[in-house]
């Protein structure tokens, strides 16, 4: 790994606490930052230091250690159990970093069943019951140079009905790294070397990689920055190699900067939101000193604005992943930790004038993270989604605090699979029946739910679609379905069995079968077809990146091969992964390691894709360790959860509809 860049100021213990308005804990509270000195027996506020809404800039030293001595425990901090961060003066290391955990209830039990309640409008009632449940916080001083990853057991105990027998699956770091055990090829190591060489530190800890790390690079914008989604596969690559410290890491800082008040033109985004990424900076202070700190990107400045919708989604995921590879449970069931969870799941969860059961975006909210004519129900939202409820339904704590939550969770996951199942999926047979729809259906009883006009059936469609196979369309809206193919939901549909087993099956017989368009000479596209002519300028508002075959608009996504890699083997089809990884290999070194490519067939390197981006680096190397260490990858996907097809989803008795979503859930797996 990168040699650690240890800086030599001496530590300051200044700890920055961020208030927030917090409904969440249903009391409010006036946004203001104040500063506390640890050493004092007090908070010392000094709003002067933090007042203006742009005080974003967080300062986060605390690789932050369970059971440590209590030396502070403010009285009137009821529920706040992340709100704070400290700094890290760069010096002589000898870094003391502060935390806040509040005290942990001492039983715990995993929820897997489910309950046939629908709608459950009290769920946010109990949910706020939960955060005042929450015990008063202690906060406590750790020394970052002591072993991080605990390996102690957790205060918990594990319920009888857990999900998974948890200390049988993780593997530890020693046996993940005696699990790569093969001769590294020189394409291998070129990619090692890069990936450590693109690891970010912070207070001398390494805590996330760069988006990209191209020397010459004189523009870098915001890839100089470690983004929560693209640092997804540089952490499982890390996570198989056994090094599981960055990971660890990452989840507790960025779990720090999801507390933080962040305004886009005096507006905040809800709380509980992730950020797209952040930057280190180096802050000068008197007497040539400096600070390090970490500065999130909440969407603020991001191009265009967009919300990183799927920030949180992919933290829950990889949240879980950690605990799966390295068996460290004791991360997840911190309390900070578990906060962070259902501070996310409350953003997604909360009722709006949604009539679907899929999360409703706005453009841009996801990987494609410019105008794209994907705002609405767009399928890689759903299938993250998806999968950040089924991570969540195995971690949460069981108490009475979070109960409703996990009800609310369990009548989701059934009310969405369901939706997305049925509404989304097409094939041959699916697409002549909507060639076929009557339209204008005035009824709850209608055929054509979502009034599709058989004209919206593009024409390349009729051609492309092969008798094998089919796939789930990426959004589905009032008279609207876009009938475009999503690569990264549509393999995380399977990766999550979000799909059904047969709808799995198919979605890679379509890929197989449509190779040389979704594969073509570089895996793989991102969305297929483009948007051309018309539909170009109306749809991505003339955007010059995202020209026909370019970029977000059908370009081909190297970093995408490792989901790939991650379906296939799910579904027992690794000769694809194969195929695909080989032809990654030849190319990804000679074009040094381009971000996309570009033309209908991947054939050049993208106009304007940096070279020596970090996800498509990584993507390759967790790729080849999947490959090698299937035991591994079995930790990262999920199998048809069938107590979930047994929930009710319409209510048939309450509302007399003739069609129960229940027994059309289950002959769906059928299908
Ligand atoms: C581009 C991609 C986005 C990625 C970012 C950093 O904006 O669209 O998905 O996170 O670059 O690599």
């Amino acid at each position: 790994m990168k040699s650690i860049n240890f800086m030599t100021m001496k530590p300051c213990c200044r700890v920055l606490i961020s208030r927030k308005i917090s409904p969440f804990l249903g009391i409010p509270l006036p946004k203001s930052h104040q500063f506390f000195a640890p050493n004092s027996s007090a908070f010392q506020f000094n709003q002067s230091l933090h007042t203006a809404p742009k005080t974003r800039i967080v300062n986060l030293q605390s690789i932050l250690k369970k059971n440590q001595q209590p030396f502070f425990a403010p009285s009137s901090t009821r529920g706040q159990s992340r709100i704070f961060s400290s700094s890290c003066l760069c010096g002589k290391l000898s870094h003391r970093g502060l935390y806040v955990i509040a005290r942990v209830a001492s039983v715990r039990n995993y929820s897997t069943s489910v309950e046939t309640r629908v709608n459950d409008k009290n769920f946010e009632r109990i949910y706020v019951q939960g955060g005042l449940n929450v015990k008063p916080l202690v906060v406590e001083k750790i020394d970052l140079d002591e072993n991080i990853v605990s390996n102690e057991e957790p205060n918990v105990k594990v319920g009888e009905d857990s999900l998974d027998d948890k200390s049988s699956d993780g593997l530890s770091s020693v046996e993940a790294v005696k699990n790569v055990g093969r001769e590294e090829s020189e394409v291998d190591k070129e990619a090692w070397r890069l990936l450590e060489n693109a690891v970010v530190s912070y207070c001398g800890s390494p805590v996330g990689t760069l988006a990209a790390n191209d020397p010459n690079d004189k523009l870098p914008l915001n890839y100089d920055q470690v983004f929560i989604r693209d640092f997804v596969p540089s952490a499982l690559a890390f996570l198989l190699k056994g090094d599981s410290e960055i990971v660890r890491n990452f989840l507790l800082h960025t779990l720090q900067l999801q507390s933080w008040e962040k305004t886009v033109d005096c507006y905040s985004p809800g709380q509980g939101l992730m950020p797209a990424s952040f930057k280190v900076r180096t802050v000068p202070l008197d007497e040539n000193k400096s600070e390090e700190v970490l500065d999130p990107d909440f969407g603020e400045s991001a191009i265009g604005r967009v919300a990183p919708v799927d920030s949180g989604l992919w933290w829950i995921i990889l949240l879980r992943a950690y605990g799966k590879i390295t068996g460290d449970y004791a991360l997840q069931e911190r309390v900070d930790v578990q906060t962070g969870i259902k501070l996310i799941l409350n953003l997604c969860l909360s009722d709006g004038f949604d009539m679907f059961p899929s999360l409703l975006v706005t453009d841009g909210s996801c990987m494609i993270d410019r105008r794209m004519g994907i705002h609405g129900h767009p399928l890689e939202i759903q299938a993250l989604f998806y999968s950040a409820l089924r991570c969540s339904r195995e971690m949460l704590r069981v108490d009475d605090g979070s109960k409703n939550l996990i009800r609310a969770i369990n009548n989701r996951l059934s009310a969405l699979s369901f939706h997305i199942r049925e509404y989304y999926w097409v094939d041959m047979k699916k697409i002549n029946e909507i060639y076929r729809y009557k339209t204008e259906e005035y009824s709850t009883e209608a055929t054509n739910k979502f009034n599709i006009y058989p004209e919206q059936i593009p024409h390349w469609l009729m051609d492309w679609i092969p008798e094998k196979g089919g796939y789930l369309i990426g959004n589905l809206q009032p008279a609207h379905m876009d009938f475009r193919f999503f690569t990264l939901g549509n393999l995380w549909s399977i990766v999550s069995s979000l799909g059904t087993p047969k709808q799995n099956e198919a979605i890679l017989n379509l890929i197989e079968a449509k190779w040389d368009d979704l594969v073509g000479l570089m895996p793989l596209k991102i969305c297929y077809p483009a948007l051309e002519s018309e539909e170009w300028r109306i749809i991505t508002g003339s955007d010059p990146k995202n020209t026909p075959w370019s970029y977000h608009n059908g370009g081909s996504w190297p970093t995408l091969l490792w989901q790939f890699t991650l379906a296939c083997m799910k579904m027992g089809r690794t000769d694809l992964a194969k195929k695909a990884v080989d032809l990654a290999e030849t190319r990804l070194p000679a074009d040094r390691w381009p971000e996309y490519y570009d033309t209908r067939y991947g054939k050049f390197v993208g106009k304007q894709a940096r070279l020596y981006q970090t996800w498509t680096i990584a993507g390759y190397l967790t790729s080849k360790m999947l490959l090698e260490n299937p035991e591994m990858a079995s930790l990262l996907f999920w199998e048809e959860d069938y107590d979930l097809l047994e929930i009710c989803v319409c209510a048939l008795s309450k509302s007399g509809r003739k069609k129960c979503s229940r027994g059309a859930a289950k002959s769906q797996i059928l299908v």
